[in-house]
């Protein structure tokens, strides 16, 4: 089938108890291991592209990078997305060049200004029958610490949330309630623990509206053992506890961004082939491995993490 929107896959996510995963794409390799997964669980899947992954292997490469993978997996449902698009001009190209689906983050701006960008780019987009994700709220973060602490005021405020959907027309809302981008998502010593009181707050207020979740790798730790024993240095890399985010997908999330934890797998991987195969200077002997491991990551999270297996 074609590329799809996610107006559908959503929905049953949300009457399912399930999440779509939201993947990160940057080159053939992850764009195959995601995709192979998917279509050996049967999962429907939502590739995403960043504007930095636009700008290391240029927009046309990976449309028809993922339109290949369409190709090869005929029978799941694929959606491609725009992650992060910071400007109306970057949602604008990608919907003119084949996205399905765009997310415009205004989530800095002033909540007026939010409200005003995301909805010139949800009327350009539905005029094109594209979809658009818009965020409420900023992430937390080791950096924020003090932010966090002086009242919450990096959580989405679920008293906006209802006002921001009807005057933009968004067709999801990421929010935050404790994800963070990166590998280094919780203190190390403190116990990871999202604020399911923000999610249920916003879920009570928009019924039946999807809710997306970003920074939400889990950080595994046998990849990051890998890395550190390789000759990495990634000390007190900690993520989202899969448990929480399995409960997040039970409620009203139905989308789950996860892209620090392909790069680890695959860093992990090609760092432990370099060092015991010093010898080897063939990309495709180091890739394969880090593709196969990326793969099998994925294939967890459908299963285990997300639920959608079986639901394409
Ligand atoms: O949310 C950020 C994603 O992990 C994409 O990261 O901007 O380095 O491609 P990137
Ligand atoms: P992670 O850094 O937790 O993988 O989050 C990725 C993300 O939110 C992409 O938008
Ligand atoms: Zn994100």
């Amino acid at each position: 089938m074609p590329l799809v929107t996610s107006t559908e896959m959503f929905r049953k996510a949300y009457d399912g108890g399930y999440a779509i995963g939201a993947f990160n794409v940057n080159n053939m390799e992850i764009v195959q291991a995601i995709t192979e997964a998917c279509r050996e669980e049967k999962a429907p899947v939502i590739l995403q592209v960043s504007k930095g992954a636009r700008a290391y292997a240029n927009h046309t490469y990976l449309v028809k990078l993922v339109e290949a993978a369409v190709l090869e997996c005929p029978e799941i449902p694929v959606v491609l997305h725009l992650d992060h698009g910071p400007d109306f001009e970057t949602c604008k190209s990608c919907i003119d060049g084949g996205f399905t689906s765009v997310m415009i983050d205004a989530s800095s701006k002033p909540f007026a200004e939010n409200i005003e960008i995301t909805k010139r780019v949800v009327e350009y987009a539905h005029d094109h029958g594209v979809v658009v994700e818009a965020e409420l709220g900023t992430l937390a973060g080791i950096e924020d610490e003090v932010v966090v602490a002086e009242g919450h005021a990096s959580y989405t405020r679920p008293e906006e949330v209802e006002e921001f959907v009807a005057k933009t027309g968004c067709d999801s809302l990421a929010i935050a309630i404790g994800t963070s981008h990166g590998a280094y998502k919780f203190k190390p010593g403190t116990k990871p623990q999202l604020r399911f009181d923000v999610l249920e707050e916003v879920s009570r207020r928009l019924p039946g509206f999807p809710i997306v979740l970003h920074g939400s790798s889990s950080v595994p730790q046998n990849y990051v053992e890998m890395i550190n024993t390789y000759g990495g240095a990634m000390p007190g890399a900690i993520g989202v506890p899969e448990e929480q985010l399995r409960r997040a997908a039970e409620l009203s999330v139905c989308k789950i961004n996860i892209d620090s934890d392909l790069r680890l797998a695959m860093t992990g991987t090609i760092r432990e082939f370099m060092a015991t195969h010093p010898d080897k200077f063939d990309p495709r002997e180091y890739l394969k491995p880090a593709r196969a491991n990326i793969k099998e990551m994925v294939r967890h999270k459908l299963i285990h993490v997300l639920g959608c297996a079986g639901k394409a």
